[in-house]
């Protein structure tokens, strides 16, 4: 798996750092209400994970599971919901934990769709943004680093299913990326 690797962008160390200083920033800002955590399946996961045991505050946690309708490798925009939240978020201070904004196509039909079910507060911890990839405007209120417009994986970002259990984000070798492209669903 790691000779599939081109370049580690951010080590384990960098990651937890990192994740402990957007906590603390989390923490202060909601030290009055009650949190709800949502995340975006499957590829937040670790994040997830590390930033709820990082913010040490009562919250609560659901997830959602989205995937891009349409053929390419590209986010189409269109969103198909694969798996909802089990709770009902109206009234309540959400904090959506994404693990990439590339285009920005997902996460803006993503914040649509919750902003509709008339949640108190609406906000956006993404732990990697490419910026140079932006298509879609999109609030990020916390974001994690900026990266450069790479394909990377690791740390709950995968590549046809995998390298997700990878400690760190690194860059696929462009060898990998070529040989096969992961299947869309087509609906
Ligand atoms: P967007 O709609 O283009 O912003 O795409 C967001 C989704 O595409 C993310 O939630 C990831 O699932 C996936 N994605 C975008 N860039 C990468 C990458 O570099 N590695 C792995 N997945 C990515």
């Amino acid at each position: 798996m790691i000779d599939h690797i081109e370049q580690v962008l951010l080590d384990a160390d960098a990651i937890r750092r990192r994740t402990e200083e957007l906590a603390a920033e989390i923490r202060a800002d909601y030290a009055h209400d009650d949190l709800m955590l949502v995340g975006v399946l499957k590829g937040a996961l670790m994040f997830l994970v590390d930033l709820a045991r990082a913010l040490a505050l009562p919250l609560e946690m659901d997830f959602m599971a989205t995937t891009s309708y349409g053929p390419g490798a590209e986010s189409s925009g269109v969103v198909r919901i694969l798996k909802d939240l089990d709770t009902n978020i109206e009234g309540r201070h959400v904090l959506v934990v994404e693990d990439i904004v590339d285009t920005g196509l997902t996460l803006r039909y993503l914040l649509e769709n919750l902003w509709s079910r008339g949640p108190a507060d609406l906000r956006v911890c993404v732990l990697l943004n490419k910026r140079k990839a932006r298509k879609a405007s999109v609030q990020m209120d916390y974001v994690g680093f900026e990266i450069p417009d790479e394909f990377v994986v690791g740390y709950g970002l995968d590549f046809g299913e995998n390298y997700r259990n990878l400690p760190f984000v690194g860059v696929l070798k462009e060898a990998i990326y070529h040989r096969v492209r992961p299947a869309q669903p087509l609906d």
